[in-house]
């Protein structure tokens, strides 16, 4: 076990006096180290005791604590060749609840973040509508409008894991996802607006960044959940995730959600573009792609211990949390293991359980100081239960990038450090 763990000797003895005051969950004794005399931290007047603090017009917009300033969106160098049309991801390892915060979600552009006024923009209804219609923003604001959360995943996220174990964090293993309280009008209304024929069965949505980014939606699935979203955990978007307005489209793979969304134009059969052909396809062994693989397959990972977050304290009541998600609805269940496989527990679910959002489990134990082999599988509400990636693998070969919901592992060794390991 390491001897040089993150907090101090006297931060853990107050923990373990904690623990034995509440009683906690666990059943073991904090172990730490005698702290050598009294406590100067407790003892003496601290700098921030004796001054005035910044006063309220210091921070308009408020940013977190200058002591978190490691919690941020990471980039994978290798995957960065261009950043512009690259991939940055959520810090999964340092969250709790359910929420992303707006300035931690991760961004996916193809042709980098479009700089977009509020009065500039438009967005256009064409094709098999009694009515081709252009919305300005404050337009779209005087339509009825909903407050819901979902889970946004890229169909690549955990795409590099498919040939083996390979990026060090679950950060950059699960990282291409996030979870955001939108607003938004449901598109079910502005199609109506705009008098949609019967012979609409397909949806093309466009953004207006220079990418031009299209993708087709059936039609059931645009009069279903989708939104037209403007808001973001209760402000506007952020200029990443697609100001003033993106698509919503619940449960379904990260790319269909168009962002800087400026077109919908309505059709009879899908206009089979670059993002639903040579991209977002999953090539089998025997050759043939499987296509229009929309809705996300239920997911889970452990985000504490990873990694990017070892265990930091000797044997004793240690925490484990993660994170799960079904395109399909909710996670009634997520099991863990934290010996392999060879025995799983039931992990305790924590938080709203929201469809198509994501859900936060814990499972509390005492760790004996050994070696440990940690996973979790989810089971969502239609009773799917989350692969393994050998059993992915059977089905689906190694030519894959999307897609990848298997079981996740990490070996944490006895200093507590983490490893993205695969077992057999
Ligand atoms: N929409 C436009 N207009 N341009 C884009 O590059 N990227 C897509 C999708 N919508 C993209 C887009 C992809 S691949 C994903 S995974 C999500 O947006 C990422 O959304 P985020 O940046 O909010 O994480
Ligand atoms: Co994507």
């Amino acid at each position: 076990m390491t001897d040089t763990p993150k907090h101090s000797p006297s931060r853990r003895q107050f923990l373990a006096g904690a623990a034995v005051a509440t009683g906690a969950a666990a059943t073991g004794k904090l172990v730490h180290a005698q702290a050598a005399g009294p406590d100067p931290l407790i003892t003496e007047l601290q700098p921030w005791q004796q001054y005035l603090g910044d006063g309220v017009d210091v921070r308009p917009y408020g940013v977190p604590s200058k002591h978190e300033a490691h919690v941020v969106r990471r980039t994978v160098p290798w995957l960065t060749a261009d950043a512009v049309s690259s991939i940055n991801f959520t810090p999964l390892h340092e969250l709790e609840g359910i929420i992303t915060p707006n300035g931690l979600c991760f961004e996916r552009h193809h042709s980098g973040v479009a700089d977009i006024a509020w009065g500039d923009h438009r967005l256009m209804i064409n094709g098999l509508v009694d009515n081709q219609m252009v919305f300005t923003m404050d337009d779209l604001m005087r339509f009825p409008r909903e407050n819901r959360t979902y889970f946004l995943e890229c169909a690549a996220n955990t795409g590099m894991e498919w040939r083996g174990s390979q990026l060090n964090g679950c950060q950059f293993t699960h990282g291409m996802i996030h979870n955001v309280v939108y607003t938004g009008v449901p598109l079910r209304l502005l199609l109506e607006e705009a008098g949609l024929k019967t012979s609409g069965t397909w949806l093309l949505a466009e953004g207006a960044d220079a990418s031009g980014m299209t993708r087709s939606i059936p039609m059931e699935k645009a009069l279903d959940d989708c939104l037209v979203a403007t808001h973001m955990n209760g402000e506007r978007l952020r200029a990443e995730q697609g100001y003033p307005v993106r698509l919503v489209v619940p449960g379904w793979e990260g790319n269909m959600w168009v962002k800087w969304l400026r077109r919908l134009e309505i059709g009879d059969a899908p206009w089979h573009h670059r993002e639903e052909t040579s991209k977002y396809t999953d090539l089998l062994a025997n050759g043939d792609a499987r296509r229009f693989t929309w809705e996300m397959d239920a997911k889970s990972v452990i985000t504490n211990p990873s990694p990017q977050a070892p265990i930091t304290h000797g044997p004793g009541p240690t925490v484990l949390t993660g994170v799960a998600w079904s395109g399909r609805g909710t996670i009634p269940r997520v099991d863990v293991t934290i010996d392999g496989g060879i025995t799983w527990h039931q992990a305790r679910m924590s938080g709203p359980s929201l469809d198509k959002s994501m859900h936060r489990f814990y499972y509390e134990f005492d760790w004996d100081g050994r070696p440990l082999l940690l996973q979790s599988r989810a089971h969502d509400s239609t009773g799917y239960v989350q692969p393994t990636k050998d059993q992915l693998r059977v089905v689906r070969g190694f030519n894959s990038i999307y897609h990848n919901n298997g079981i996740q592992t990490w070996a944490i060794n006895e200093a507590g450090e983490a490893e993205n390991v695969e077992i057999g």
